[in-house]
């Protein structure tokens, strides 16, 4: 990985949309859910992630649209529905009625991704896009001007407090130059391993919203403390 971009050299800066957190609800306490997304809430989250597994596409189960439900009732913040699932289209509708704002699938989960793009925004949420780790940037190419967020995976999708993969920096940083060409307001998130030392990392490379689940539900002191770390990093104060 020599030639490859650890995180330690910088990159050239590139203009990005304005920054965003976002604490992955995986991460919570189900016993206290309620709590756990008023406290993330309370604490200056700008949205929710809501994991949604098969044990298909990823080897774990773990929400479905009832928990999107669920999560609805205690806050008011634009809510994240990733479908980690092998059949997105069948979960486009579910997730929506249950008040997701912004559905992501995964392009390595169809061959139909423009349709099921479509659909998203038919169901009137906002459409977008994840890949994972080793999937080239070729595989979204013709979609880019079609979402308003890609979702950079930066550990292999399906579990939480896993680690960073850096050799993913490169890829968001021509990604980023290359949304700056054809749909500039388009987020780059960010997913996995994020804390206050991988976060600086990201954002340099051009990504702009940032999803935290163990370094914000698991933190020592709370949600509130591990979201204000995490804003600290992106500041150059941590
Ligand atoms: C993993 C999920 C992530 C995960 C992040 O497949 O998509 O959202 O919950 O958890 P951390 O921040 O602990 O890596």
């Amino acid at each position: 990985m020599s030639e490859r971009n650890s995180g330690e050299r910088p990159f050239a800066p590139l203009p990005t949309p304005p920054v965003r957190l976002v604490p992955s609800i995986l991460a919570a306490d189900f016993g206290r859910l309620g709590d756990e997304v008023q406290r993330a809430t309370q604490a200056g989250a700008d949205r929710l992630q809501i994991d949604i597994m098969d044990g298909h596409f990823v080897p774990n189960i773990s929400m479905g649209p009832m928990f999107v439900a669920t999560v609805r009732r205690f806050t008011d913040l634009p809510l994240e529905a990733h479908l980690m699932v092998s059949r997105p289209e069948e979960w486009i509708e579910p997730a929506a009625k249950a008040g997701a704002n912004i559905i992501i699938v995964h392009a390595e989960a169809t061959p139909h991704l423009h349709r099921v793009l479509e659909s998203i925004a038919a169901c009137g949420a906002l459409p977008a896009v994840a890949i994972n780790p080793a999937s080239p940037l070729a595989l979204i190419e013709e979609v880019l001007e079609q979402v308003v967020l890609i979702l950079q995976m930066t550990v292999n999708p399906g579990f939480g407090g896993q680690k960073f993969i850096p050799a993913v920096l490169d890829k968001i940083h021509r990604l980023r130059q290359r949304l700056n060409q054809c749909n500039p307001e388009c987020d780059i998130e960010v997913d996995g391993g994020i804390d206050a030392h991988t976060i600086a990392w990201a954002h340099a490379a051009g990504a702009n919203v940032f999803v935290a689940g163990s370094s914000v539900f698991n933190a020592p002191q709370g949600a509130a403390a591990g979201l204000a770390a995490l804003h600290a990093a992106l500041e150059g104060k941590a």
